[in-house]
């Protein structure tokens, strides 16, 4: 190969580089930024996105390049928007840039999860670097603050309000019907709460079923059959009903998470890096198993197998992930 041709490729390649990655950064040529991938903004003096977006016209997408940062024809051309790897899982399937500062991991395939992990301070995502997280002086975050704004945290569902007090339970509730009380077979599960709107107020009063009969949470009303969740308590309630859905609970986790395969349990090297669970349905409820992988091997949640290469999500760049809401350690 000729040393031009070498040349042209490198030239190229960085072209390449240079235009899928920034996003929200100033073109000296113009004085303009790619906002997202089909955004501009105006540059201040101190070379910094700012005031209103403009948005390329439809077909439209912004391109940063040596002509400046320009709003040019998608298809057929082969022009490639800036901004666009926001939202897309990196080579190694491992995780995806969702915001300047935030991650969601890819679980070894190719779309983001249910799961929002941030960068700690100072540092932004980047999806062309393998550590997940760079000091913000030297990489450009793959997405832009537009995605900042977009990123809605999931929303927290209200905590359901006991069944002690029925009164109480209805005006939490508001909602006209019979619901259950609870899930032990001789007390609660033979019991029910009726709750209705009276004069404007909702009031609320506990029934028991006639007879031998239980209340059915899925029909709303007495039933001959004992339903399947309803059980005998032993000395104490079980704990996967109650307690947190922390990974130091595998059944409580997966019973939270939904999902059956192996997941990862936290962010510190000297434990959790080297721990799974492994969440799976039986008879209907979700069970959690926790495992520590032999040796000093690390635990990789996109190839999910022990490695001995520490992982990226193992960093103290990163901040904190979840996933489906539930905090990793
Ligand atoms: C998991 O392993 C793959 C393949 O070795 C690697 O590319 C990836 O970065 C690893 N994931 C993490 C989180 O480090």
């Amino acid at each position: 190969m000729s040393s031009y041709f070498l040349r042209l490729l490198l030239f190229l390649t960085c072209l390449v580089a240079a235009t899928r990655s920034t996003c929200n950064v100033c073109n000296s040529v113009n004085k303009m930024a790619c906002y997202s991938m089909t955004q501009t903004k105006v540059c201040d003096a101190n070379n910094l996105p700012s005031g209103a977006p403009f948005d390329c016209p439809p077909g439209y997408m912004c391109v940063s390049g040596s002509g400046g940062v320009l709003c040019q024809p998608k298809a057929p051309s082969s022009n490639v928007a800036d901004c666009q790897d926001c939202n897309k899982c990196d080579a190694s399937q491992t995780f995806a840039c969702t915001g300047t500062r935030s991650f969601a991991l890819c679980l070894g395939t190719n779309v983001p999860q249910q799961s929002r992990g941030n960068c700690a301070s100072g540092y932004v995502c980047n999806n062309g670097i393998k550590e997940i997280c760079e000091l913000a002086t030297s990489v450009n975050p793959s997405c832009s603050t537009v995605d900042d704004t977009t990123t809605t945290t999931a929303p927290t569902t209200p905590p359901t309000p006991s069944t002690n007090d029925a009164a109480a339970y209805c005006a939490a509730v508001k909602k006209q019907g019979n619901f259950a009380v609870g899930e032990f077979t001789e007390t609660t599960c033979r019991q029910y709460i009726q709750c209705s709107l009276t004069n404007g107020k909702w009031v609320g009063k506990k029934y028991a079923c006639a007879g031998s009969t239980f209340f059915d949470r899925t029909v709303g009303q007495c039933v001959t059959n004992k339903p399947s969740y309803c059980y005998t308590p032993t000395t104490n309630p079980p704990t996967t009903t109650t307690a947190a859905p922390t990974t130091s609970n595998p059944a409580a986790y997966c019973a939270k998470l939904q999902s059956q395969g192996y997941f990862p349990v936290g962010t510190n090297p000297k434990t959790t890096c080297h721990q799974y669970i492994k969440c799976y349905q039986l008879s209907g409820s979700w069970l959690g198993k926790g495992y520590t992988c032999p040796g000093n091997l690390y635990y990789n949640s996109s190839t999910k197998t022990c490695v001995s290469t520490l992982p990226a999500t193992c960093s103290d760049r990163i901040e904190s992930i979840s996933l489906n809401g539930v905090e990793l350690e």
